[in-house]
């Protein structure tokens, strides 16, 4: 498919493991009826192992859509054969996984961000996945990997993916991993934001579809960059810890429609339906009324009484079975006024990391002149 055909999300919500499962997608959907959901990362070795029982990692509520696959790995017919069998669930999107610096997945498996030094295998797993797939493909990645940093290295690493492989949308989380032995959560605010890397390649890759992540936690900053020309913008952590505050605008701020005008109340009636209907159908009580609980925890985030209403949620596990009872028995220590209110009205300000970005540039990529034919 062609870039041009192709409009990547101008908001989407993170890949995050243990974060971004179906429980937590529910809740998003509730609030923004057109951000962009990504499921947490799915090996492809999980997919092909689990063959007989898809459904408890591959299916999802119809209403999840646009929803995109994330699935990482580092072996081209393991890659193959989950796109093949993801492909009857219907996701909009598949996306490869290289920018995950955990060592469980980049340290001796060798794969997610290790295959940033490795273009050619990546633009070979993109091809795969691409053929046993029928919707886009794209590929998430980081700035760099340890000393592997320089604007150069990036692009050559886009360049060599995007000219030997279908692959026309990346998802540039703008910092770069290290594998130096810091943790995943260290490797998400250690290295520094260079914004100004995403958008030289705006400039120098102008067929490709990009989509800026990293450090992005208000829909004020979304706008920004968006407005400084980011096709999309994915946010991660703030979509989770503050999902009223940051979901709740998408609708209208971003994508100029009208929201989906739910109050939070509203919002636990419905999710609370979802959870008593999946409750312990996956057996082992899993999943548990703490699972589906989890996910909910974020939204009264910086509202009076929200200490002590998770409070009461982790002491009502003990006697609660349903999500039904533990909200009934929970959700009166929080005011009317703010089980019932919008999110608080945005505040753009004047300053923001994008205004000046364009002055910041790295000088342009030159991509490599193709080899002349070899004279026979
Ligand atoms: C708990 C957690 C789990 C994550 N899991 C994944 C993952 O499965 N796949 C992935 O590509 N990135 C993963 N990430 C990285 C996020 O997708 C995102 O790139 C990162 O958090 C930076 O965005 P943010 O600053 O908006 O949070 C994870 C992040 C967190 C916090």
């Amino acid at each position: 498919m062609v870039a041009a055909e192709y409009h990547p999300p101008w908001f989407s919500i993170a890949p995050m493991m243990e974060l971004t499962n179906n429980h937590y997608r529910t809740i998003a959907r509730l609030i923004s009826k057109h951000a962009w959901l990504y499921t947490e990362m799915l090996a492809a070795e999980t997919i092909v192992y689990q063959k007989d029982n898809l459904d408890r990692f591959l299916a999802f509520p119809s209403d999840q859509h646009p929803i995109v696959l994330q699935i990482g790995g580092n072996h081209l017919e393991n890659l193959a054969t989950a796109a093949k069998l993801a492909r009857s669930y219907g996701y909009d999107e598949i996306n490869f996984n290289c920018g995950c610096p955990s060592p469980k997945v980049a340290g001796e498996a060798c794969f997610s961000v290790s295959l940033m030094l490795d273009p050619e295998f990546v633009a070979k797993a993109m091809s795969v996945i691409a053929a046993n797939s029928d919707v886009p493909v794209s590929v998430k990645c980081r700035i760099g990997v340890d000393n592997h940093d320089s604007y150069n290295e990036l692009c050559n690493f886009i360049y060599k993916v995007s000219s030997m492989s279908p692959t026309r949308h990346f998802i540039i989380h703008s910092r770069k991993a290290l594998l130096n032995g810091i943790s995943p959560a260290e490797n998400r605010r250690i290295p520094p934001l260079r914004y100004e890397y995403f958008y030289a390649l705006l400039r120098d890759f102008p067929d490709l579809r990009l989509t800026i992540n990293g450090g992005i936690t208000t829909i004020e900053a979304v706008n920004a960059a968006l407005k400084a020309g980011a096709h999309g913008v994915m946010m991660g952590r703030a979509a989770y810890n503050n999902p009223w505050q940051t979901l709740g605008h998408v609708d209208a701020a971003v994508y100029g429609v009208p929201g989906k005008g739910m109050t939070r109340r509203q919002i636990l009636e419905a999710y609370q339906q979802y959870a008593d209907s999946v409750m312990g159908t996956w057996g082992c009580n899993k999943p548990s009324l703490r699972d589906l609980a989890k996910p909910m925890l974020g939204l009264f985030h910086s509202e009076p009484r929200c200490g002590l209403w998770k409070r009461h949620v982790d002491a009502a596990f003990s006697d609660c079975k349903t999500m039904k009872s533990l909200l009934e028995k929970t959700l009166p220590v929080m005011p009317d006024y703010v089980l019932d209110k919008a999110p608080m009205p945005l505040t753009p300000s004047s300053k923001d990391s994008f205004t000046s970005i364009h002055d910041l540039l790295p000088a342009p990529y030159a991509a490599p002149a193709p080899k002349p034919e070899m004279a026979l």
